[in-house]
């Protein structure tokens, strides 16, 4: 019996990467996953390998018009829906605040923070008629600190506010037996990192106790913990995968 049995997951930029990650291990664990991202050719071809447990939805995590057509066609195709993870997210352009462009922050913002508002809206309707829901925001340790080599305030300004809109919807949703939590990684091996930096080392290294990045499945496996029931009495948290950088 797998940890997920029974339960219907969206899991948002499920392409590559760690939403990738979430998608492999929850399948594994007995879930039926939606998957939806940008990425129409990874996202598909990622569902297709997970086989009949899994589906791919186009989808542009800004537009709340494409989240009632994810929701529609999960429960069209699974019947319900107790968790979602809210997982798909940009660095965006990386300058000083006097420099930084006002697209790019705009854009920053709609990715990686309006995009929660709108799916925590659009599933917790299901989630009411069910009486019970998981909701897993991902933030970062830009959303706990920011002073971590990242110069760009509208990715900080995003995460933290992530943190604050998972508490404020925990409190309200309590009583409806829906937990939402935010997940802080640090950091992980994935394009959206080898993108961004040729590689971590030196200096990066030495900030982190552990003496290394993670690779995807170490966040996954928080993720599945806090999707699961085993988290049961866990709402309106912050949870650090960010192997002690923050502990200073
Ligand atoms: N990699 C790290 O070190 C790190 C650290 C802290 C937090 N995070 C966060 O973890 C999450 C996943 O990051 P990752 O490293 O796997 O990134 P990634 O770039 O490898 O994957 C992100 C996925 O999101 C999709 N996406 C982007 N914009 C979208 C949109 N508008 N609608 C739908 N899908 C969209 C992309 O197509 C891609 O498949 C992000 O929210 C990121 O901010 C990453």
């Amino acid at each position: 019996m797998g940890r997920l049995s029974g339960k219907v997951a969206i899991i948002t930029g499920a392409a590559r990467g760690m939403g990738a990650s979430h998608a492999r291990l929850f399948v594994e664990q007995g879930a039926r996953v939606v998957l939806t991202d940008l990425n129409v050719a990874g996202g598909e071809a990622l569902a297709k390998e997970l086989g009949d447990n899994a589906m791919f939805v186009a989808h542009d995590v800004t537009k709340p018009e494409s989240w009632e057509t994810v929701v529609a066609k999960a429960v069209a195709a699974y019947g319900t829906i107790d968790i979602l993870v809210n997982n798909a997210g940009i660095l965006g352009p990386m300058a000083p605040t006097a420099e930084l462009d006002n697209d790019g922050y705009d854009l920053v913002c709609a990715v990686n923070q309006h995009s929660v508002f709108y799916g925590m809206k659009a599933v917790l309707p299901v989630m009411v008629k069910a009486a019970r829901g998981s909701i897993v925001n991902i933030s970062s340790i830009a959303g706990m600190a920011a002073n971590y080599g990242f110069p760009s305030l509208a990715y900080v300004a995003s995460k933290f506010a992530v943190r604050g809109m998972t508490k404020a919807t925990a409190m309200e949703y309590g009583k409806h037996n829906i937990r939402v939590n935010s997940v802080h990684p640090g950091f992980i091996q994935t394009p959206m990192m080898v993108e961004a930096t040729d590689e971590v080392g030196g200096e990066a290294l030495a900030q982190i106790p552990l003496g290394r990045i993670a690779q995807p499945i170490e966040v996954s496996n928080v993720v599945l913990f806090l999707a699961s029931d085993e988290s049961s009495y866990v709402t309106g948290a912050e949870h650090l995968v960010d192997a002690g950088m923050l502990a200073h």
